[in-house]
This record gives structure tokens, C-alpha cells and sequence, in this order.
């Protein structure tokens, strides 16, 4: 079989980890293993596709970024990207594995309805894909989270100061309540469980008055200003796919400047960014991956197209990518209590 992999949407660590186990499995087998550059602006135009052999995945088990190079790329703009993506995977492929987040995977059931032989791989640090408990680059994402938490407590504490930290996200705040969690914040801001500045300013006096000179507040950059008493500036950037840059609108700055014009605190803001992306995969990042892309490879032998491996508990199952494109999961009350009982 001519099996063709592609990584699409924003990189995470773990990518090289998957089309490694899916590359393995199918060298194993005799099978040939088509790297398709860029996601799918590697189909939709000229077919971009080339073999890759096994020296080319020797030594990516660690590597973070992906080596097949990814874009956002909107099929829809302007219209007929998907029917040519679905053209060149019939002439070129006789399987493709798409690793992304949900974006990706709702143009993979798109395809599979029209009868691509499609099997989607879970990726995203934001961890919010429905039906997984794993996606591609959380775990890192979080270890990178709580790392830095680490070393801004050092330096918070011997200035008694307040640290705001935005992380990423988008429109869940895994990535903030499990690092923030981790990492020992004394409070954490996310948008499923929004709270006022009152309640913000009131948390750091009452930590100030018990003897607490010094404060980590994780903020997620998807938090909604207007509940802070901000307001949503429009015009905020978007990206290549229509989605909108979070991290233009600045929430761990405002936050930080709120608290300081309550008065009486010294503020700093630190945004953790690309760096959340970048570098190498935790362990844990590297196994599950491998797991995921190894499945992926038996779902497209066995022909079961139009789905994906996921994980449950300690399971990979295999679901179809119709129940995890559409949607967010989000942090679950009791998650969020655990986080708080520690603030
Ligand atoms: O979806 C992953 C993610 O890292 C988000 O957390 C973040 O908002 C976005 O991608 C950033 O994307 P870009 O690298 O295109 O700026």
C-alpha cells in the first residue's frame, strides 16, 4: 500500500514520535510510507507527497516540531480545496493518515464521507479534541508549563511579587489548570469557570494578609475580558485559517495591569508563547504518540477508514472521526475544584 501522512494545523512535540510508529509498522510490512509537506497545502495543490524511508525516521523519536513541515491552510478560501485534496489522494495514495487537531479532523470525516481512505491521528496542545483522553503535545506543553512556574517562583518570592503567566490554550484552559496544577499556582484564570477582578484582587489580599507576599496567577489566553471589566477590541488578528490569534489580545497583560492599578502589588507578566510548542517531547508525549501512530497504521490495514485512535484510560480504541470533529472538551468541574482547593 502507498500510505501518505500528512501534520496539519499549529506543530506540537509528539508529531515525529506518531509518523515514526506509523512508519515502522508499515516498513515492517513492506509497505510504502508517502510524507505529504505541509498538511493539506501539500494536496491541495501540487501533490507534494514523497516516499520516506526508514533512515528518514531514525533519531525523530525525541525530536519536537514535525519533519514533514505543517501550515494552517483553509481549503475554503478560496472554494474547491477539499475536491482537490480528495482528487490527489485518490490519484496518489491508497491510504492517508492525517495528524491534527479539530480543524484537520473535520476535513478528514469531510473527506471520508466522500470515501477517502482517511484515518485521522489526535494532536493538539490545547488537549480539547472530544473522545480522547490524549492528544499530541499536552503532556509536554504542561511539563514546559509547570518548569516555568518553578523558576518564576524563585524569583517572585525574593521579590514579593505577583507573577501573571499566560499560557495557551485557545478556548479551553487545560493547558493552564494541569500546568498551573503542577507547577503549584496560587490561582488560575481559565475561560470555562470565569471569575471577576474583584475575585482576583480579593484572592491576593487575603494570600497577602495570611503571609504570602508573593503570587502565581495562571491565566488562559482564551479568558473572556469583558467578565475581567475589559473589552474586546475588534479587529484582532486571525490566522491563515480564519482562527483568531489569542494571544494578540493580551490577557495576562491586562490582568497584571489590573492588579497593579488596584495598587499595592508589584506585578510582572510573563507569556510563555511558542515556547509551550517548541523542543523536544516529554516521555510521555513520545510513548502515547508512538501508540496512537502504531494504531493508525493497524485501522488503515484493517480498512477501518473514517475513524481514529484514541485513547481511554489506558486503552487506544479506535473512534469514528465524526464524534471528535466537532466540539471542545473542556475542563471538567471537579478538575477545576482540585486546582482550587490549592489556591
Ligand atoms: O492550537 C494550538 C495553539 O498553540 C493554541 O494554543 C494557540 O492559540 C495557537 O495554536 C497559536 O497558533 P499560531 O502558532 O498559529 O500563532
Amino acid at each position: 500500500m502507498r500510505i501518505g501522512v500528512l501534520t496539519a494545523g499549529g506543530d506540537a512535540p509528539g508529531l515525529n514520535a506518531a509518523i515514526r510508529g506509523l512508519g515502522q509498522m508499515a516498513f515492517r510490512e513492506g509497505h510504502e510510507l508517502i510524507g505529504i509537506a505541509n498538511g493539506w497545502a501539500g494536496l491541495a495543490g501540487e501533490f507534494s507527497g514523497r516516499a520516506l524511508h526508514p533512515e528518514d525516521l531514525s533519531g525523530v523519536v525525541g525530536q519536537g516540531g514535525t519533519i514533514l513541515g505543517t501550515a494552517r491552510y483553509d481549503l475554503d478560501r478560496p472554494a474547491g480545496g477539499r475536491e482537490r485534496v480528495l482528487r490527489t489522494i485518490n490519484d496518489h495514495l491508497d491510504a492517508l493518515v492525517a495528524i491534527g487537531g479539530d480543524g484537520t479532523q473535520r476535513i478528514s470525516n469531510w473527506l471520508a464521507d466522500r470515501g477517502a481512505p482517511i484515518v485521522g491521528v489526535p494532536k493538539t496542545l490545547d488537549n480539547d479534541l472530544v473522545g480522547t483522553d490524549y492528544c499530541i503535545g499536552f503532556d509536554t506543553a504542561v511539563s514546559i508549563v509547570a518548569e516555568s512556574l518553578d523558576r518564576l517562583y524563585t524569583t517572585a518570592a525574593s521579590h514579593h511579587r505577583v507573577m501573571v503567566v499566560e499560557t495557551m490554550g485557545r478556548a479551553t484552559g487545560w493547558v493552564a489548570a494541569m500546568g498551573g496544577l503542577a507547577g503549584g499556582a496560587d490561582l488560575i484564570v481559565i475561560p470555562e469557570f470565569p471569575i471577576t477582578l474583584d475575585q482576583i484582587i480579593a484572592h491576593l489580599v487575603k494570600r497577602r494578609n495570611s503571609n504570602n507576599a508573593f503570587s502565581i496567577v495562571v491565566v488562559a489566553e482564551g479568558i473572556n475580558l469583558e467578565t475581567l471589566g475589559g473589552v474586546e477590541a475588534g479587529g484582532v488578528p486571525t490566522d491563515g485559517i480564519g482562527g483568531v490569534r489569542l494571544a494578540t489580545r493580551g490577557v495576562g497583560q491586562f490582568v497584571a495591569a489590573q492588579i497593579d492599578a488596584h495598587g499595592g502589588f508589584e506585578v510582572r507578566t510573563t507569556v510563555l508563547g511558542h515556547l509551550q510548542r517548541g523542543g523536544s517531547p516529554t516521555a510521555y508525549d513520545r510513548i502515547w504518540a508512538t501508540r496512537v501512530g502504531a494504531a493508525a497504521y493497524d485501522a488503515v490495514v484493517a480498512e477501518r477508514f473514517g475513524m481514529i485512535p484514541v485513547v481511554r484510560g489506558s486503552q487506544v480504541e479506535l473512534a469514528p472521526l465524526a464524534a471528535v470533529a466537532h466540539g471542545q472538551r473542556q475542563v471538567p468541574r471537579e478538575l477545576y475544584d482540585l486546582c482550587a482547593a490549592f489556591f
